[in-house]
């Protein structure tokens, strides 16, 4: 079917990435159901509340259900029969060994297999182990079939952005065959981007290499930040410095706690096991992780230090618990690993977030909910920002001050302006800035005395 007339598509999964796709293509004038087995989500959805946080999600959700363009259903079967596209948005999370679990796609696929109609295209849009294609093309068995890997690019907190904006849209099938790649092409036939077509196997490729770069690149980030406070030079200013150059670019150079989310630390450890069973070894992704872990360590070793070196019985306020700012996911968040190695070492920890208003149970069982970063930070020994919420700069300073027993203010962000929160009386620590680079310097007239 031609794009102009809109496809009939079918996205199963209605989780970050299925929902996201699935408003996202009906916005784009294609006929959508999506399809999900958790039938309370599904009857928000229908009632056109969003399920996800995510800006821009809600309105499409409402204009998508207005127009027609998309419906919500319960089962695979029952959105896949009528589809010209199928795309998979299951989940694929880190199985025991760090390889991708794919048991929910396999049993999806073995679902619909006989409902599909004759040329119809199945796409892998989750994250799948390269050949995974290539897997899902033998389990489905029918030559009247295609599948074709059109991964997701899409950062929380900026899906709809992501989606509607690519900077590339990747589609691999097998052989490069050009029919069933074009048909998914069309799909994004709106957009203003670059349509790259490949084999399956590099498309799923592009996915891991891109989530894994960025994660090596944050490693490399974080250990010169390290080096930065031993050699008293500036990570804010080398990032900056290093960002110019066109080759290098200034995204993705921010240091913090160790990255985290849904993606990069399932996607990394998968790719290191594939590396592992193709009997390779992908020792700077291994060194990459390794780092990551370390990163964490290295946090609470600033924490300890700042609370007199025994974590036992001490309070510490936690500020941000998400994995990055702008979402309320806390899969695999760093700020919660590191609430846990606290917490290992005895300390009472109480954190606020703005996006989390009640305990995870099983989640952040190590932290008890504070409604606002001020009682967060009640008779703390110290307060550590973990997630860049824009807020926290705007916090009142002196506030905080005031609501502390001890004195220490440890940003693993480098979110804080170092002087507004030292004018406070408070002690500052960044990650990367040692005191040397943002210390106040002594009065003009004072420094003429020491010069002379
Ligand atoms: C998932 C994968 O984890 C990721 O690797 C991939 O790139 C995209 O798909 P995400 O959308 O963030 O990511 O997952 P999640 O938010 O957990 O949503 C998955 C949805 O699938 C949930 O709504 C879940 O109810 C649904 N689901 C799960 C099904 O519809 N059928 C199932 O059998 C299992
Ligand atoms: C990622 C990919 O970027 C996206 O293309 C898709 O594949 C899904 O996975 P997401 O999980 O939303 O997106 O997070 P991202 O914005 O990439 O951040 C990942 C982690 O790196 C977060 O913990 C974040 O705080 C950290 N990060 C990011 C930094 O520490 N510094 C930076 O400069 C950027």
């Amino acid at each position: 079917m031609g794009a102009t007339m809109g496809a009939e598509v079918a996205v199963i999964g209605a989780g970050y990435v299925g929902l996201t796709t699935a408003a996202c293509l009906s916005s784009l004038g294609h006929r959508v159901v999506c399809a999900d087995v958790d039938q309370e989500k599904l009857d928000a959805l229908q009632r056109g509340e969003a399920t996800i946080r995510e800006p821009g999600i809600c309105e499409l959700v409402v204009d998508g259900l207005a127009s027609g363009r998309l419906r919500f259903v319960l089962g695979a079967s029952a959105a896949a029969a009528a589809a010209d596209i199928v795309i998979l948005c299951v989940p694929t999370p880190m199985g025991a060994s760090g390889a991708a679990n794919l048991s929910t796609l396999e049993s999806v696929v073995a679902e619909v297999r006989d409902l599909l109609p004759p040329g119809c295209v199945v796409v892998n849009k989750s994250t799948v182990p390269v050949g995974t294609a290539a897997r899902v093309a033998d389990l489905i068995d029918r030559p009247d079939v295609a599948v074709v890997s059109n991964p997701e690019f899409l950062r929380e907190g900026f899906a709809v952005h992501d989606f509607l904006n690519p900077d590339r849209v990747v589609v691999g099938s097998a052989d490069r065959d050009p029919v069933p790649a074009r048909r998914v092409a069309e799909l994004y036939d709106k957009l203003d981007t670059s349509v790259l077509v490949t084999d399956s196997a590099s498309a799923e490729m592009i996915k891991y290499a891109s989530n894994c770069y960025l994660a090596t690149r944050l490693s490399f980030v974080n250990t010169v930040a390290e080096l930065c406070e031993y050699l008293d030079a500036s990570i804010d200013d080398v990032t900056t410095g290093m960002g110019y150059d066109e080759r290098i670019g200034k995204s993705f150079l921010r240091p913090g706690p160790g990255w985290g989310g849904s993606c990069l630390p399932k996607d990394t450890f998968a790719l290191l096991r594939t590396a592992e069973s193709a009997g390779s070894d992908f020792a700077l992704l291994r060194a990459a992780i390794e780092t990551n872990v370390k990163q964490q360590e290295l946090v609470v070793d600033k924490v300890r230090k700042a609370v007199g070196g025994d974590l036992a019985g001490v309070r510490i306020g936690l500020l941000g618990l998400t994995f990055k700012a702008g979402t309320d996911d806390l899969r695999d968040s760093p700020s919660l690993a590191i609430a846990a190695l606290l917490a290992a070492e005895g300390a009472v920890l109480t954190g606020y977030d703005p996006s989390v208003h009640a305990p995870v149970a099983g989640v952040t069982d190590a932290v008890r909910i504070a409604g606002t970063a001020y009682h967060a930070a009640n008779g703390a020994a110290a307060v550590v920002l973990l997630t860049e919420w824009p807020e926290f700069r705007a916090l009142d300073w002196g506030r905080i001050a005031d609501r502390l027993h001890g004195r220490s203010v440890i940003d693993t962000r480098n979110l804080l302006d170092p002087r507004t929160v030292a004018r406070t009386g408070l002690a500052y620590q960044g990650i990367g800035r040692p005191d040397s680079v943002w210390a106040p310097v002594a009065p003009v007239a004072e420094m003429v005395t020491h010069a002379g």
